[in-house]
Order: structure tokens, then C-alpha cells, then sequence
């Protein structure tokens, strides 16, 4: 119903995949493929590809973005990389939270906050990633559970700031499994994401905000998940890695 009052975005996070020569290769498949998109386009890659990515894109309609970012602007963090440094090169968007940043290197609520606020205050439109895991799912506190990451990630974040961030609803246990949250259940939680945005900043800036889904999704369950009137969009990870499927979700979204 008010799907007309924001975005649809299809971001591929492409995750530990692909060098920059084979980078170069998918996106030379990507720009033809994606060239008549009716939603924004963004292809997350990392930080290796993020200049092939930068140069190979320029005059398309893709965007590029990282996958995490650093909350500190500079210093002794040995392997980190900061939101100023995405900025100087031409990065437009990042990934914060997603669920193997959660699981594998021990971010937490409060790190994906910092992660999003330095993203946010260095001019990067952000993609936060909320979403519970299985058991969490079968002890019935998905929604408290998507509620609570969702209001700590944005602790700071101001209405202003809201035009650059987007929220992906992830349940953990749909990513890479092949196992897809029904569209029902991914409109479900999207809608309970987008009641907490009403409360933090009022309907208008909620009714503005795009929400993914993500979590397996690909080129035959897309054009469902993206037609529930919460689901914004995806974020894709196996399936960006094919042009092919990758460009029927966007078609999916252009519709
Ligand atoms: P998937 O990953 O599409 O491979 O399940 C989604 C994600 O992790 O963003």
C-alpha cells in the first residue's frame, strides 16, 4: 500500500567470494544484465574488489558497498578498515550486523550500533542487518528479539540520518541453507520492524525506510517475497553470485 512511498533495493552481498579478476568478470555479466532495473541496484563486495568494483561500475546504475566497517575513524586496529577510507575510494553503501559478523567475530548489539553511526556520520548509506536464530524462532521471541536489535542498532541514529539507512530482516537460520522464511513470515517480521520505526521516528520516516528480506533468497522464491507489502527488497548472498539470478531478483523488485 505505501510500497510507492520508498525503494526497493536488491544489494548482493557476495561475502569471502570471489577475487578482483573474478570480480571484474561477474560485473562485466552484472551491468548488461541489471541495466534496465526499475529498483536501486547495489552489489556489496570485499574490500579486495572494491576499486575493480568502483571503476567497472562507473556510469552503470549499480551501486557499490562493503561489507563492515571499523567504528573508530583511524588508529592501532590492526586489519580494520574505516568508514573515511570507503568514503575517500567512492564506496556508497555498507553492510553493519549481519549475522556472521554477529556469530564468527563476536559483534554485538552495541558494536553493530558504533559500526552504523560512524558509517552514517562519514556519509555511507547503511544496510543493517537484524535477525534471529533458530532457537530463538522456537522460543517464540522473534519479534522482542528483532525489536531490540533493531533499537540499539539505531540508538543515536537521527530521523535526518533514516534516508541512508535500510534494514535487512535476516533470520539466521534461512542464510545459506536454502531454507527461505515463507513470504508470510518474512512480511510478518518486516512489519513488526516497521512498528518499531513508527515508534522511534514516527510513521513517515517508517513508512520511508526500505526493509529486506534476506536469507536464501533467489531467483524462484523472490518474486513472492518481494510482493508482501512490507518486504522492500532483498539481500542476496549465494545467488549474487550468478548474473542470471541475480537479475531476475532485480526484475522481481522492478515490478
Ligand atoms: P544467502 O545469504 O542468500 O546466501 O542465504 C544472505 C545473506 O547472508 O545476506
Amino acid at each position: 500500500m505505501n510500497k510507492n512511498l520508498r525503494k526497493a533495493v536488491i544489494a548482493g552481498n557476495w561475502k569471502m567470494n570471489k577475487t578482483a579478476t573474478q570480480a571484474a568478470q561477474l560485473i562485466d555479466e552484472l551491468i548488461p544484465a541489471v541495466k534496465d532495473a526499475g529498483c536501486e541496484v547495489v552489489i556489496c563486495t570485499p574490500f579486495t574488489s572494491l576499486v575493480t568494483a568502483l571503476e567497472k561500475t562507473k556510469g552503470t546504475n549499480i551501486h557499490v558497498g562493503a561489507e563492515n566497517v571499523h567504528f573508530e575513524a583511524s588508529g592501532a586496529y590492526t586489519g580494520e578498515i574505516s568508514a573515511d577510507m570507503l568514503v575517500d575510494l567512492g564506496v556508497e553503501y555498507v553492510i553493519t550486523g549481519h549475522s556472521e559478523r554477529r556469530q564468527y567475530f563476536a559483534e554485538t548489539d552495541e558494536t553493530v550500533n558504533k559500526r552504523t553511526l560512524a558509517a552514517l556520520n562519514a556519509g555511507l548509506k547503511v544496510i543493517v542487518c537484524v535477525g534471529e536464530n533458530l532457537t530463538q524462532r522456537e522460543q517464540g521471541v522473534t519479534e522482542e528479539l528483532v525489536r531490540m536489535q533493531t533499537k540499539i542498532a539505531l540508538q543515536g541514529v537521527t530521523a535526518e540520518q533514516m534516508a541512508n539507512l535500510i534494514i535487512a530482516y535476516e533470520p539466521v537460520w534461512a542464510i545459506g541453507t536454502g531454507r527461505t522464511a515463507t513470504a508470510d513470515q518474512a512480511q510478518e517480521v518486516c512489519a513488526a520492524i516497521r512498528k518499531v520505526l513508527a515508534e522511534l521516528y514516527g510513521q513517515a520516516v517508517a513508512d520511508a525506510t526500505t526493509i529486506q528480506y534476506g536469507g536464501s533468497m533467489n531467483a524462484k522464491n523472490c518474486e513472492e517475497l518481494v510482493s508482501k507489502p512490507d518486504v522492500d527488497g532483498g539481500l542476496i548472498g549465494g545467488a549474487a553470485l550468478k548474473a542470471g539470478d541475480f537479475a531476475t531478483i532485480v526484475a522481481a523488485a522492478s515490478k
